[in-house]
């Protein structure tokens, strides 16, 4: 059994993307070519927002807002600790400082409450807060409506992190299209992923926009010289085949979104009374890009991974060890204890196979191995 399935996928849209891929081979424009051009124009119209700015990864789509804004030495930027490192290793990449905020039990996602306070602790060491990078961790997009108002009242601008959110909504806005600016990964694995490296910017603030397009691009100016350099920028740039897999796989993404929640909610339904299952709260859809549970111990966990793993089914703990406590961040001056919730899901956390192909059969073989181990 697959944990995520690509090859399923793969057959489905195989025949257009081939034709694609030829056609890019023979135009012969590999780099921003005119798939990368349709392909923003698609994303920026899917999620809402005036402007779409493709990328290499969903780490430069991070970077490159926090670089387009002057974030540097003496800024702070607050994100949560239980996520993936890259959320933070931007903050880090551009010489600004991370202060972690714990996230909210019930959702794995920034709790909007600590957010104050710890602004006014990053204030007494001396740091400038800047900006907020909520994570839409799992696939759920963070408390933006509490988030946004608590930026505003601190002076914060939000850099949303929806590398696994691409494809949620709340209150019929989507993923990518919260605070001032949204970033997301097209890692294959991912809701909406590519066959290599990709990720995407989203923003309606037209001067961002522009500078965004030009750290992409090694800084470069405006006008026709492309040697002429008005910034320190990088090589950020999504290639045509990427954006050729992308604009087939987005054809049929709201179809697979249907099927993730198929999945989550036959998983719930059976899990719900041995495991604490995900919620999703009112007005809020999730893109499933991860299933993930709680035990009731670390011992649990144990016993339910060992039982799947000897019946073939793969499952991954995302993630073990909270930022906070990870050797590249022991700097930071964090010890165990000082975020106690994102602790807590470390230990206890572990996700399921998840894709839309899951087979009901497939289902209910995983859930009697949980129930039974
Ligand atoms: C929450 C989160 N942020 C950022 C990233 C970075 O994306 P990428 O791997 O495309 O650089 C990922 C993906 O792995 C992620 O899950």
């Amino acid at each position: 059994m697959q944990f995520i399935d690509l090859i399923t996928q793969k057959n489905r849209i195989r025949a257009g993307l081939m034709q694609r891929l030829e056609a890019i081979v023979d135009h012969g424009q590999y780099i921003m070519g005119p798939e990368v051009l349709e392909l923003e124009k698609q994303l920026a119209d899917y999620v809402g927002t005036k402007h779409c700015v493709s990328c290499s990864s969903g780490t430069d789509a991070l970077l490159m807002p926090l670089m387009a804004k002057g974030v540097g030495p003496g800024d702070a930027v607050l994100t949560t600790p239980f996520t993936f490192v890259a959320t933070a290793e931007v903050i880090s990449l551009v010489g600004a400082t991370p202060v972690f905020v714990d996230v909210l039990p019930g959702t794995f996602n920034i709790d909007p409450a600590l957010v104050a306070p710890a602004v006014q602790q990053a204030r007494a060491k001396g740091l400038n807060p800047k900006a907020l990078i909520p994570v839409d961790l799992f696939g759920l997009p963070a408390d933006y409506e509490r988030l946004e108002k608590v930026a505003a009242e601190q002076g914060l601008w939000i850099l949303e992190d929806a590398a696994q959110g691409f494809g949620g909504t709340l209150n019929g806005r989507r993923a990518g299209s919260f605070g001032l600016v949204g970033a997301t990964s097209f890692f294959p694995a991912k809701p909406l992923g590519c066959y290599g490296d990709g990720g995407a910017v989203f923003t309606n603030d037209d001067e961002l926009d522009r500078v965004l397009r030009s750290v992409r691009v090694h800084g470069q100016g405006d006008g026709d010289d492309k040697y002429y350099n008005v910034r320190i920028g990088i090589n950020g740039r999504l290639d045509s085949m990427q954006a050729a897999v992308l604009i087939e796989k987005l054809a049929i993404f709201d179809d697979e979104l249907v099927e993730r929640q198929r999945v989550a909610d036959a998983y719930s339904v059976r899990l719900k009374d041995r495991l604490e299952v995900p919620g999703t709260p009112v007005g809020y859809t999730s893109s499933w890009a991860q299933y993930s549970v709680l035990a009731s111990s670390t011992a649990e966990r144990e016993t339910i991974m060992g039982a799947l793993q000897k019946d073939g089914i793969p499952s991954v703990i995302y993630y073990r060890i909270p930022l906070h406590l990870q050797k590249a961040y022991l700097g930071l001056g964090y010890a165990k204890g000082d975020f106690p919730v994102s602790e807590d899901f470390s230990a206890r956390v572990f996700s399921l196979p998840m894709h839309p192909y899951l087979k009901e059969e497939e289902i209910d073989r995983i859930c009697s191995v949980i129930l039974s181990a």
